[in-house]
């Protein structure tokens, strides 16, 4: 049975869906950055579930992981008054869309389909305007993930790190047999993700969440923020000189053949490695980013909805947010993405370890206030705040003679001028 046949199976069972040969078909333009393997295969998942109720796609793919690319590209069409029927917009840079008059309430399609009970509060909080659901999540990220190769760890004879410093001595091992430690791509977001595991790591997450949610100065400014940025240099010391501007696919690559032993990334990695053909547990592992075993960064996609004119695509548009929170796509499409649903009532029987284990972390996290927004990845700040850290961050990781007091203190007057 391939892919197609499943999911128009799993179509055929679903009563939350329209059923095929819809007579008010439509149109959605949907933007997104998922153009790697493992993303584009996610994205292939909604569009076939979309044709397959009638409806035509128009996808308005912008390469460019972590989506700066494509969050540039919206502006322009939503300034020009032509903006997508969706578009892939995060945590409280959905507010901001909202403030300015572009969504489209998903009031009737939430009340329908029950997605106050579906979706945790904390989430739903964020989909909303003024009460107002705008916004539709799609899956729940893991930023705060070590993906490792086992084979090259094993020709160090070294064990997965657990902490900064047991990392520390384990790439100083691989490093001494010529094998490159870390995998990374030397883009602004990529530099962020990392230094976002750092933050949190040594931080915690309490502290972490004073300084990039409550953007409380006291934190910001501080010996720890000093020590993060100390330390998140020499994370960064392990890194090949051949970084600078490699896609963030192209270094899990570099893990997958074996060429660099880790990769610090969110779980959208794992897509790659199931694209790949890989199994968890035995080609490549899943751990916590060092010393972040009891936290989560988290990280959930969303669809914003525009206000649109033609009524075929408004109910397309509908069948849209209908559609992404259907158990059916959950399932497909997170498997394929490296996510967990963001549905809390799936049964994970039918998932891999990581994601078993991202959703045992997620929910034990909730519990224990280790469950923290991703600031590399949009859900605590607005893209302004989120673009004067990665500017800070990013000159540091550039920089020749890296100095944490210095980096601390342009921390915080960025952090500062922004609010
Ligand atoms: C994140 C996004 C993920 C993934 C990643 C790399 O910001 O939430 O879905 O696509 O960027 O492109």
């Amino acid at each position: 049975m391939n892919r197609m046949t499943r999911t128009l199976g799993a179509l055929a069972l679903s009563s939350a869906l329209m059923p095929l040969g819809n007579a008010q078909a439509g149109e959605v333009e949907v933007l997104h950055w998922w153009t790697s393997g493992g993303e584009a295969r996610a994205a292939a998942a909604l569009k076939e579930m979309m044709v397959a109720q009638g409806h035509t796609w128009k996808d308005f793919a912008v390469a460019g992981g972590g989506g700066e690319a494509a969050m540039t590209v919206l502006k322009t069409r939503a300034v020009s008054g032509n903006p997508p029927a969706a578009a892939q917009i995060k945590g409280l840079d959905i507010r901001e869309w909202a403030k300015l008059g572009f969504l489209t309430s998903l009031d009737d399609v939430a009340a329908q389909e029950n997605w106050n009970q579906l979706i945790p509060p904390r989430i739903a909080d964020v989909m909303k305007y003024e009460g107002h659901y705008v916004a539709v999540p799609v899956n729940v990220h893991r930023v705060n993930w070590l993906w490792v190769n086992p084979e090259v760890l094993a020709r160090v004879d070294a064990k997965v790190p657990t902490t900064l410093d047991e990392f520390f001595t384990v790439a100083d091992k691989l490093k001494a047999a010529g094998i490159i430690p870390l995998a990374h791509g030397g883009q602004p977001w990529q530099d962020a993700t990392v230094f976002e595991a750092v933050a949190l790591a040594v931080l915690g997450p309490k502290d972490y969440s004073r300084a990039f949610v409550d953007n409380d100065m006291d934190v910001i400014n501080s010996a720890k923020m000093e020590e993060t940025f100390a330390r998140f240099a020499k994370v960064m010391s392990y890194v090949d000189d051949n970084a600078a501007g490699r896609d963030w696919n192209t270094a899990t690559g570099m893990v997958i053949k074996g060429e660099a032993a880790m990769q610090i990334m969110g779980d959208w990695a794992k897509g790659e490695f199931t694209a790949a053909g890989l199994t968890p547990g035995k080609d490549y592992l899943c751990a916590p980013a060092p010393a972040t075993s009891g936290d989560f960064t988290f990280n959930v996609d969303s669809f914003a909805m525009f206000k649109l004119n033609n009524e075929d695509n408004v109910k397309a548009q509908k069948d849209l947010a209908r559609t992404i929170l259907s158990p059916e796509f959950q399932t497909v499409f997170t498997k394929a993405k490296g996510s967990i649903p963001v549905r809390t009532d799936m049964d994970m029987s039918d998932f891999d370890a990581c994601a078993q284990d991202s959703m045992d972390a997620f929910r034990a996290t909730a519990k224990t206030g280790g469950l923290v927004p991703s600031f590399a990845h949009g859900l605590a700040n607005t893209s302004y705040v989120q673009g004067q850290i990665f500017d800070v961050v990013t000159n540091f990781a550039n920089s020749d003679n890296p100095d944490p007091a210095e980096a601390t203190d342009q921390l915080a007057a960025a952090i500062q001028a922004a609010l």
